[in-house]
C-alpha cells in the first residue's frame, strides 16, 4: 500500500493504527488476563479439570491441540468430526456459543457473551498447561 504526504500526518497515524489492530488477521481480540480468568474458570471447572477427564475432557494443553485428542474422553462424534484445532481464535468461537459452533456437542455450557471473559479464560488454559505443578510437561 503506499501513502502520499499530501494526506498529512494525522491520517497516516490513524491509518497506521487501523492496519496494526488488523494485523494477523481476524477481529482483534481483548488482551486476556490469566488471573481474571480464573475466576471464569470457575464456570467450567464444575466439568472440567486442567489435569483429570471429569464430565468434560482434561484442558492440560488444550490451547494448540486438535480437538477430540484426549484418547480416554469419550468426545461426541461432532467433537471428533469437527476438524477443529484449538487455538485463542476457534476457542473464542467456540466459547462463544458451544452449541452452534459445534453442532452436536456434548458440553452442557450455554456460552460465555463477553469478549474480554473469553479471552481471560484463554489466557488461563495457557497458563495453566505452561504450569508444572498442574500440568506435568
Ligand atoms: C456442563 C459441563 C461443562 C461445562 C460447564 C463446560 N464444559 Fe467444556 N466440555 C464439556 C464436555 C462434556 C465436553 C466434550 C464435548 C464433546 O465431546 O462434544 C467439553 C469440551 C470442551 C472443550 C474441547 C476439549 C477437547 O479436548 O477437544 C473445550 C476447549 C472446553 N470444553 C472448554 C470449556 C471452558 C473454557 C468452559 C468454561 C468457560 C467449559 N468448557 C465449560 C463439558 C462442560
Amino acid at each position: 500500500m503506499k501513502f502520499t504526504m499530501q494526506y498529512g500526518g494525522g491520517v497516516l497515524i490513524a491509518l497506521s493504527m487501523v492496519m496494526t489492530a488488523c494485523g494477523g488477521g481476524g477481529t482483534p481480540a481483548p488482551k486476556g488476563d490469566p488471573e481474571l480468568g480464573k475466576a471464569i474458570y470457575v464456570q467450567c471447572s464444575e466439568c472440567h479439570q486442567p489435569n483429570e477427564n471429569v464430565e468434560g475432557p482434561r484442558h492440560c494443553g488444550v490451547v494448540g491441540r486438535p480437538a477430540a485428542s484426549i484418547p480416554d474422553f469419550e468426545y461426541s462424534q461432532a467433537m471428533r468430526d469437527s476438524g477443529l484445532v484449538w487455538n485463542e481464535k476457534t476457542l473464542d468461537e467456540f466459547l462463544t456459543s458451544p452449541f452452534t459452533y459445534v453442532n452436536g456437542t456434548k458440553m452442557g455450557f450455554a456460552g460465555l457473551d463477553n469478549p474480554k471473559d473469553r479471552a481471560d479464560v484463554i489466557a488461563y488454559l495457557k497458563q495453566v498447561s505452561a504450569d508444572p505443578s498442574i500440568c506435568p510437561q
